[in-house]
């Protein structure tokens, strides 16, 4: 099973254990050190070792301190390039080695982002962090980066190197919990406590559904607004964007969802990224679970509902032709963040929640998952591992689980073959308004007041802006009206003012175009900053100014970010 993510072959060699030692330039915006690998050989008279790189320069190679000749392969334009060890020595089957590589990474590295300090909250200290999923890594060090490989680092718990993660800053904390501190900017800090507080709950409720927390700490650290995910589950330190800082703790399913990880993804890792969607499958679904345990079942199938109503919106956006949108996509020549779209995450928790109802509910399912998170702790696996344990838990149900149309539900492109059943107390309400909306005329406008509100909670509102979303546009009378009314342009919470922004412009109402700009380049979490910048790019009145916008910014955006906007933007090849 080859990761086509990746040139190493851990069949042939398998680094075991990784000693990490390196020091931040912050001047040559590098990181430059010695990264020391264990690594054993997997099959007779080996004699080289391939490691992925991205744009590193490389000094010296030693094997157990002898110098050993090295080379660099042809430059892949997503993977980067592959660096060929020759050992100096043979190694037998079994036998191991310390490979040691003296590297530097380069400024454009696509892991790291770096901020001078007037770029920071403080203005005082510059700020380095890294993200190194899905295949970043080898952009800072030389490493086997690909998922199917798990190593120690510094005698601890086996990771893959998607999960390193370094961070420096002018940093405090606050402790939340009893193995929780939240750490931030000092301007921050306060804030985020507030927000996360949370967080040992959560923690407490997924080890109820999953097991224990073996990790020990469950810190969480929040970043510069540029940072381009909601979270990142780091072990021991979550790193999540300040945009889930809503000030009503209404954005706290990235926590939960981070937290799960802990589990599903980081002791149970997908072998490669074609396999993703066991990460974030699993992780929502149990995401979802805490939050149905802390706010109610009802509460879990309105965020369900909500979680298939994003999967429709994406594949309208992607074509339901449209190969990436398999839950299994063949990442041959794909570059996984091309690739990246809720589909791993909505359509794996469809199936889920699909299989959840067919075979017995929430409690007979969740003994499914536990029993699944122990088979394969500490393990990379597949699919097919996956389905393979599915049939043997539920061996007396084999009939029912041959009902399911499996090579649908992997391979084929678009929205699953069956839909699960919702329960709809929570979404009628936005179902209602957003119909009102919808049929509304011209004359009918003023039967809408703020008192339509009156009883919808944030994620109802978000919710009802959503459904609009998935039928838009409407007339800017319309939206208007509704800005009138619901005075949307005044709230900061960045899951309703990204909804609600997106909807103006794509009513093309001009006014919101510099409220949509400001938006998109004030933080740069990409799930809000792509979409923002693609609608004003649709929008003939402001597609030139989006464009200048972006290549003002985009030196100061995260590479990735500046990377994927660009090729939304048609601004490179
Ligand atoms: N691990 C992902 C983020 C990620 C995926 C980074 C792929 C790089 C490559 C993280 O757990 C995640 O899924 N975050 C979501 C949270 C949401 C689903 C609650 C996000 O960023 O929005
Ligand atoms: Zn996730």
């Amino acid at each position: 099973m080859a990761d086509p993510s990746s040139f190493a072959s851990p069949s042939c060699c398998l680094t075991r254990h990784l000693y990490l030692r390196c020091r931040v330039d912050f001047g040559a915006r590098a990181l430059r050190g010695a990264a020391a690998f264990t690594a054993r050989a997997e099959r007779e008279a080996l004699r080289c070792l391939v490691l992925d790189t991205k744009d590193l320069q490389v000094f010296k190679v030693t094997v157990n301190g002898q110098d050993a000749k090295f080379v660099f392969g042809e430059k892949h334009p997503f993977k980067g390039t592959p660096l060929e060890i020759t050992l100096p020595f043979e190694l037998r089957r079994g036998q191991e080695a310390i490979v040691e590589i003296s590297f530097e990474s380069s400024p454009k590295s696509s892991a790291l982002q770096w901020f001078s300090p007037e770029q920071t909250s403080g203005k005082k200290h510059p700020f380095l962090f890294s993200q190194c999923q899905a295949t970043h890594c080898r952009a800072i060090l030389p490493c086997q980066d690909t998922p199917a490989v798990k190593l120690t680092y510094y005698a601890e718990v086996p990771i893959p190197c998607y999960l390193i993660a370094l961070v420096v800053g002018a940093l405090e904390s606050r402790k939340i919990g009893p193995r929780t501190l939240v750490w931030a900017e000092k301007e921050l800090v306060d804030k985020s406590a507030y927000e996360f507080a949370e967080a040992e709950a959560m923690l407490k409720t997924a080890e109820d559904l999953a097991g224990p927390y073996i990790w020990g700490q469950y810190d969480l650290l929040v970043l510069p607004p540029s940072f381009p995910y909601g979270g990142m589950e780091n072990p021991c330190l979550t790193f999540v964007t300040p945009t889930l800082l809503a000030g009503d703790r209404s954005l706290s399913n990235v926590i939960a969802h981070e937290i799960s990880h802990s589990w599903t993804g980081n002791l149970v890792t997908n072998k490669t990224w074609e396999h993703f969607w066991l990460n974030e499958g699993h992780t929502v679904y149990l995401e979802r679970r805490i939050g149905g345990r802390l706010f109610g079942e009802q509460f879990r199938h309105f965020q369900a509902l909500g979680g298939w109503r994003d999967l429709q919106n994406t594949i309208n956006t992607l074509g339901d032709k449209n190969p990436v949108t398999n839950l299994i996509p063949n990442l041959n020549e794909v570059d996984p963040d091309v690739a990246y779209s809720s589909v791993p995450y909505e359509k794996g928790f469809a199936l889920l929640f699909y299989l959840e109802q067919l075979l017995g509910g929430p409690d007979v399912f969740i003994g499914f998952l536990k029993a699944y998170i122990q088979q394969f702790a500490y393990k990379s696996i597949v699919t097919e591992d996956w389905k393979k344990f599915l049939y043997s838990y539920f061996k007396d149900k084999v009939d029912v689980l041959d009902k399911v149309d499996w090579n649908l539900w992997f391979h084929a492109p678009g929205m699953p073959p069956v839909k699960p059943t919702y329960d709809m107390t929570l979404a009628n309400a936005c179902v209602a308004l957003s119909q009102r909306w919808i049929k509304a005329k011209e004359s009918d406008l003023g039967s809408f007041s703020s008192a339509d509100l009156k009883e919808m909670s944030s994620h109802q509102l978000i919710e009802f802006l959503a459904l609009l979303l998935l039928e838009a546009p409407l007339p800017v009378s319309h939206v208007q009206r509704m800005q009138q009314v619901y005075d949307f342009n005044a709230i900061n919470n960045s899951e309703i003012r990204f909804r609600w922004l997106r909807l103006c412009i794509k009513s093309k109402w001009e006014e919101a175009i510099p409220l949509a700009l400001k938006m998109a380049t004030d933080q740069g979490r990409m799930k809000f900053t792509r979409p923002l910048f693609r609608d004003l790019y649709s929008f003939d009145k402001c597609r030139d100014l989006a464009v200048k916008t972006f290549l003002e910014h985009r030196a100061s955006m995260h590479p990735v970010t500046s990377m994927l906007v660009g090729k939304d933007l048609k601004q490179d090849q």
